[in-house]
């Protein structure tokens, strides 16, 4: 025998020096919740370790996370049913809990990169993503309230928008809504193939943001489909995206694959929370080892072509790195 593979495996040294891909702590976004109030800190059942904070204490774990060496960071806001309306108003209120929140944080630590979510399900009383009529989500008409959105977590600070919503034409839309505000450098992460995926309960659970009614399978994607990412992320490019992301990402790392090997923009993997709560509740049964778990799935996304992974675990992982 000639090729012996295994020679390459034979210490961790050399498993280390030929070791093809790695989970860096720059790759990772570390997605938080806010709620309002003072000193409010609570879990999300399905979804352990992780937390809604009130602003204050957000800060505390944003300070606790930087030290760590995480430094990316897509905010959500889990609001109350009493601010949420069929226009998502509280969307664009500067004075509402979100936007101040993101104005805050920026003041207080400069070197953050801030991600918003562009989106109306967390504001929306329908708990749809566009604005409903006659059980129907509108597209074009939902543009005008998310370029509005853009614009605003643009003043309040943001690095980046990153559009949730797969409403067609959004990112020109928004491109465009930011340039005329004077924010040319407000980046646009979009959701570029963003599927129809029940992995998003847990998500849903921490804003309780559950549609009302229906599903979201008219405006995301069909788990059946691959190609059709394509034309997505064709668009995305072509409107003006700075990176494209795969949503969610361990079902789906072929999508990942396929959007790498085509495009040249940085593509992000959002490892979302249902895939996040599969690992944690088998490892506290004892059934798996949630921190080698964690790592392999980190690592297969980066593996798939990710350059960029939003992950619950980051500060986990971040942890793990820091001994
Ligand atoms: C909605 C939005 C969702 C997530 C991020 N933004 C859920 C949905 O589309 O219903 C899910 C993230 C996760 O599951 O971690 N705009």
């Amino acid at each position: 025998m000639f090729k012996r593979p295994r020679r390459n495996r034979k210490s961790s040294v050399i498993r280390k020096m030929v070791q093809e891909n790695r989970v860096h702590l720059e790759d990772l976004i570390f997605p938080l919740f806010v709620i309002e109030g003072d000193n409010q800190r609570n879990e999300v059942s399905s979804m352990p370790g992780i937390y809604r904070y009130s602003p204050d204490l957000l800060k505390d774990e944003i300070d606790e996370c930087m030290n760590l060496g995480i430094k990316s960071f897509a905010i959500f806001p889990s609001l109350p049913e009493s601010k949420k309306d069929k226009m998502a108003t509280e969307a664009t209120n500067a004075e509402g809990l979100y936007l101040q929140t993101i104005r805050d944080i920026k003041e207080s630590f400069e070197d953050a990169c801030i991600i918003t979510d562009i989106a109306m399900d967390p504001y929306s009383s329908d708990g749809h993503d566009g604005i409903v009529q006659d059980g129907k989500i509108l597209n074009d008409e939902t543009l005008e309230v998310l370029g509005e959105m853009a614009v605003a977590q643009a003043e309040a600070g943001a690095d980046i928008v990153a559009p949730s919503d797969m409403m067609d034409g959004r990112v020109e839309f928004i491109r465009e809504a930011l340039d005329d505000a004077n924010f040319e450098d407000v980046s646009i992460m979009a959701y570029t193939a963003k599927y129809a995926s029940a992995f998003y309960g847990p998500f849903r659970d921490a804003l309780d943001s559950a549609p009302k009614f229906g599903d979201k399978k008219t405006y995301q994607m069909n788990p059946a489909n691959r190609r059709e990412a394509l034309i997505e992320a064709e668009l995305d490019e072509s409107e003006g995206a700075d990176f494209l992301m795969v949503k969610p990402a361990l079902p789906y790392l072929d999508v990942i694959r396929t959007l790498k090997q085509d495009f040249d923009l940085p593509i992000a993997a959002y490892n979302v929370s249902g895939e996040y709560a599969m690992i944690k509740a088998a490892a506290q049964k004892g059934w798996l080892d949630g921190l080698d778990t964690m790592q392999e799935t980190l690592l297969s996304i980066k593996r798939a072509g990710a350059d960029v992974i939003l992950t619950y675990f980051a500060k986990e992982f971040a942890e793990l790195r820091n001994g």
